[in-house]
């Protein structure tokens, strides 16, 4: 599969789970989009514009078990967020619930909205080891209070590529009348998504991770509960140029100019996947990213993060580095030396992650990658570690 990738020869990718690469058809569908627009701008975004994006919707939607009239295109599961924050109603001291295996972004922006509203976020500390849903679905419900306003919750977490149980914990909040936003943007494509059947009120997706589409493709998904409540973050038009009847998404479809090719892009990575065999992609992936961690937990002597199974991780997986490893105090901004060193003199591209006061190391798997990367990996931290 490699070569329907571009990466540079001397490059060994592992790390498709923060930047996922896009395979030669979807390059190649996204550079179309722009030769679309270029060829004639007026008749692409006034008059094509619309249906293209309503079409790229309702395929997403049958992917992700949404109507299309429940999403609207976002550049990033960021932005999806942002607009989540910038709507929910907070007064002082109202809660907003996270866990410890959040998003540093997302604990920052809803760090900064509660502070400007005198309300606060608190943190549920979840199992040490992945192993039983109904713990982890507690350790979440016993921080909750009368003044938590909304729970925030990954669906893959991102420093330790865990699956968080979102059915149940989408089930217990609705018995509990909490609201739920799901941070979502390595679910799409590793996992099943049935998000209408979920029952939660917001899910943020990037879809130029797992799934492959253009750099700055996501959507929004918002329940019809909240469609009419949501404060857009940017003011435009919020019209459509023919005067359909108007909806909520309007104030999301036109932001003003842009080029939306990365966003149409979307309808290639689904043809991809489904050619390729959407189940053939969890399990290959998912294979391969098993094998790795018994091999990075055998060489590197540490504990696992969960149970063996794909219930826990999907085509990405975290391991713990030794305690040997340096772990730096305060974030500066720059690469952990081990991750530079990864990167300078082996060639490989890698997270190294601190989390919980210990360094880690999460490995993504995808179509363009083997055991050959894997035992490149293996070696490299060998020497670096010795
Ligand atoms: C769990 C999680 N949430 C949000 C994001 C932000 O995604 P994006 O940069 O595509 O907005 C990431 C990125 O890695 C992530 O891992």
């Amino acid at each position: 599969m490699k070569s329907l990738w571009t990466l540079a020869p001397k490059v060994t990718y592992l790390n498709h789970g923060s930047f996922g690469p896009s395979p030669l058809p979807v390059q190649q569908a996204q550079r179309e989009w722009m030769q679309k627009l270029e060829a004639n701008p007026m008749e692409f975004l006034v008059r094509d514009r619309e249906t293209f994006i309503d079409n790229t919707l309702q395929q997403l939607g049958e992917f992700v078990g949404a109507r299309a009239t429940d999403l609207v295109p976002v550049r990033n599961a960021t932005v999806g967020m942002n607009i989540v924050a910038n709507s929910l109603p907070l007064a002082e001291n109202d809660e907003i619930l996270l866990t410890d295996h959040e998003y540093g972004a997302v604990q920052r922006l809803w760090q900064k909205r509660t502070s400007a509203a005198g309300a606060k976020i608190t943190i549920a500390s979840l199992p040490a080891v992945f192993e039983d849903a109904n713990a982890i679905v507690d350790a979440i419900f016993e921080r909750v209070t009368d003044r938590t306003k909304l729970i925030v919750i990954s669906h893959v977490t991102s420093s330790t590529a865990l699956v968080l149980p979102v059915e149940q914990i989408c089930k217990r909040a609705r018995m509990q009348k909490i609201p739920v936003c799901i941070d979502g943007p390595h679910a799409i494509a590793m996992r099943p998504l049935r998000l209408q059947q979920l029952g939660c009120d917001f899910y943020t997706v990037s879809c130029h991770k797992w799934l492959s589409a253009g750099f700055g493709s996501g959507f929004l998904y918002v329940h019809p509960r909240w469609q009419h409540k949501l404060d857009p973050p940017i003011v435009s038009w919020g019209g459509t140029p023919y005067g359909r009847p108007r909806t909520w998404q309007d104030e999301y479809l036109w932001l003003g100019t842009d080029d939306p090719a990365s966003f149409l892009s979307i309808s290639a990575a689904l043809d991809f996947l489904h050619e390729y065999g959407v189940e053939q992609f969890r399990k290959e992936t998912h294979d391969l990213a098993s094998g790795a961690r018994r091999q990075l937990l055998e060489q590197l002597g540490t504990a696992p993060l969960s149970e063996d199974s794909n219930h826990w991780y999907g085509s990405m997986v975290t391991v713990p580095l030794p305690e040997t490893v340096d772990v730096p105090d305060t974030w500066t901004g720059k690469p952990h030396p081990l991750q530079e060193n990864l990167w300078q003199k082996h060639g490989i591209e890698i997270p190294v992650i601190k989390w919980n006061h210990r360094m880690h190391i999460r490995v993504s798997c995808h179509l363009y990658n083997t055991q050959d990367d894997i035992d490149h990996l293996l070696h490299a931290l060998k020497t670096e570690l010795a």
